[in-house]
């Protein structure tokens, strides 16, 4: 017996980084998996890669999550994992000064409106059996304020408070669902690839992004999905409305506010 076994499990934004090494993980541990992204030709090709199945979803989307619900009306684990920083596009003005409001408005939406959405079918999907576990990927940048990223740091700490009300919510209600936040810092994944590009001073880069982190490293996505299997697995039962840093011991200390 794997440690996921008998379970069936999707994750949001799982066509490539940390999503994708998760639907991997879950997969190794014996889970069903359904990996979904609004990328719909790299999530295919990852899913049958992984030997998962593939729908389409864009998270900021109720449209969307309603024909997960049809599609996938029983569920135990649930990863709201889909998350953009804002600069998928180039750099753009993200500080409290200068932000637009459509700019913080799309963070948002996937962001913040992506989760509530994720967390609402989840917890339809779970309460037939009335059990099940919730894993909202939220970030360091919940917990810190980023002068030059404002919607991703607020959009993080909403997903940080909202994990909380649902774990509450669920235990009120009498519903074994669990559910806790992750909150990584620096997991190289293409997320990053606007930031570092790949010039001469790449390297010179991710050593800068890197050096107050007091391990000196970027961490993995592997590394990350290993906690999400220990939250949707069964030895997770007594951990609800927790939040789990994952950054090299960043948050441990001082230096915890990014440049
Ligand atoms: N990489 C890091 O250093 C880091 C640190 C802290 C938190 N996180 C969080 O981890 C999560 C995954 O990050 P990553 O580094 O793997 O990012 P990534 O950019 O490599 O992958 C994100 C995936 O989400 C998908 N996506 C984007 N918008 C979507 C939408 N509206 N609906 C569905 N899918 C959508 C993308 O197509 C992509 O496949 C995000 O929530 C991110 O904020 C990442």
């Amino acid at each position: 017996m794997t440690r996921l076994t008998g379970k069936t499990c999707l994750v949001t934004g799982a066509a490539r980084g940390i999503g994708e090494a998760i639907a991997c993980a879950f997969i190794k541990e014996g889970a069903k998996v359904y990996v979904t992204d609004i990328e719909v030709a790299s999530g295919q090709k990852t899913a049958q890669n992984l030997g998962a199945a593939f729908l389409k979803l864009d998270v900021a989307s109720e449209t969307d999550w309603a024909q997960i619900a049809k599609a996938v009306p029983k569920l135990d684990v649930l990863v709201n994992n889909a998350g953009i920083t804002g600069f998928e596009d180039g750099v753009v003005a993200h500080d409290p000064e200068h932000a637009s409001l459509a700019d913080w408005r799309a963070v948002h939406a996937v962001n913040t409106d992506g989760t509530f959405l994720g967390c609402r079918y989840g917890i339809a999907a779970m309460r037939g059996r009335g059990a099940g576990a919730i894993i909202n990927i939220s970030s360091r940048s919940g917990m810190v304020g980023i002068p030059g990223a404002a919607a991703y740091a607020a959009s993080k700490a909403a997903i940080r408070n909202h994990s909380k009300t649902v774990a509450l919510y669920c235990a009120q209600n009498g519903l074994n669902i669990r559910c806790n936040s992750i909150h990584p810092a620096a997991i190289l994944t293409p997320m990053w690839e606007p930031m570092l590009g790949d010039g001469p001073d790449r390297a010179a880069r991710m050593k800068a992004f890197v050096a107050e982190t007091p391990m000196q490293r970027f961490g993995t996505a592997c590394e990350v999905a290993a906690l999400a299997v220990l939250l949707a697995s069964d030895e997770a039962a007594y951990i609800t409305g927790s939040e789990l840093t994952i950054d090299g011991g960043l948050l441990a200390g001082s230096a915890a506010t990014p440049g």
